[in-house]
């Protein structure tokens, strides 16, 4: 089979799959206090159409899937979706990205159904900030979820996510550093972008990965890492021996030339950036009862057309047609 490759060389290896738009959080840089309409229930795909499109894709040479929302965790039955999709050949990385706050009942379920890896983004250890930020009081419940994973030594890494706001995060980074040297989490701080619902971002209201981790450096010494090439993160540890962070920054050091991956929204469409102003329907000719060979070519067409890079910090910066919750991070 012809590997999926897009106009600018680079090879598709990776999707992200977002099961539902729904979100138990309403993160300030991410989603309005009053949370956003839902997809009406028909519109999104069951778990058979995204196994059906997983497949199609894992024989064009994706070989990593990430299970994203809105919240993954709210869809009915996930562990039933991620056991459908280990067992999809040529699917050899499943992982998911969650807020964490029902992951101490969902940690086991979705270990036995094959989950190899998870993301929890945690933006504070302090319960009345991360309050202030997720508009929930879900701390305590959140790093419950992360001691469940943690008994589960067949799901790492488990890597914590931060996206970093300048004028909040700034005060995090101690305890979130200590986080990363006391417990086996990998920390990252991942650059604020242009996704929020509300439109507050700036590019002065990016704390960036630099400005971290020379607050980090103040207090311990940092040794980079290699990392493989189609990584986002840059990775560091301590010198002392005593955990690892990272530091995701597409808005200081976009690393859009390396980008292997898609995005498939929950309603069915193919994103192939997060900044793109254009999606491709493949629910449609799915429902239509498309052949493997026809949504293979609706795929490579959309490939495509994948674009460049993103172009946030160019004066003429358009938004995405749909916010973070809506495309999947
Ligand atoms: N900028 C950067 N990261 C974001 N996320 C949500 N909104 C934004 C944004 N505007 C992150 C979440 C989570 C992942 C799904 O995306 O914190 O880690
Ligand atoms: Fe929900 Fe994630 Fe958006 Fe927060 S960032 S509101 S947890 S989808």
């Amino acid at each position: 089979m012809e590997p999926l490759v897009d106009s600018w060389g680079r090879a598709i290896e990776s999707l992200r799959v977002s099961v539902t738009d729904k979100c138990n959080f309403r993160c300030t840089y991410c989603m309005p206090a009053e949370g956003l309409e839902w997809l009406p229930k028909r519109e999104v795909l069951s778990f058979e159409e995204i196994e059906r499109l997983v497949r199609v894709l894992a024989r064009m040479g994706v070989r990593e899937v990430r299970l994203t929302g809105g919240e993954p965790l709210v869809r009915r039955d996930l562990p039933e979706l991620v056991r459908m999709l280990a067992a999809v050949p040529g699917v050899e990385d499943l992982s998911l990205t969650t807020n964490g706050v029902l992951l101490d009942r969902l940690a086991g379920p979705l270990v036995a159904a094959g989950l190899k890896r998870i993301n929890v983004s945690l933006d504070s250890l302090s319960h009345v900030r991360f309050t202030e930020l997720t508009r929930r009081d879900a701390l305590d419940q959140v790093l419950r979820g992360l001691e469940e994973a943690e008994h589960y030594p067949e799901l790492r890494p488990i890597k914590v996510n931060c996206v970093a706001l300048k004028g909040f995060t700034e005060e995090e980074v101690p305890a979130l550093a200590e986080l990363a040297r006391r417990k086996p989490y990998v920390v990252r701080f991942i650059e604020f972008m242009p996704l929020d619902a509300d439109e507050v971002w700036r590019e002065d209201r990016v704390l960036t990965g630099a400005e971290i981790r020379a607050l980090i450096e103040e207090r311990w010494p940092l040794v980079e890492l290699p990392a493989a090439q189609s990584s986002t993160a840059r990775r560091f540890r301590f010198a002392d021996g005593a955990g690892e962070i990272g530091f995701v920054n597409p808005v200081s050091e976009p690393f859009c030339s390396a980008c292997d991956r898609i995005r498939l929204t929950a309603d069915g469409q193919l994103r192939t950036c997060l900044f793109s102003r254009r999606e491709w329907d493949l629910k449609g000719p799915l429902r239509a009862g498309a052949s493997d060979e026809e949504l293979e070519r609706h795929i490579r067409f959309a490939v495509r057309h994948k674009e460049l890079k993103h172009r946030i910090s160019d004066p003429g910066f358009v938004r995405a047609s749909r916010s973070m919750s809506q495309i999947g991070g």
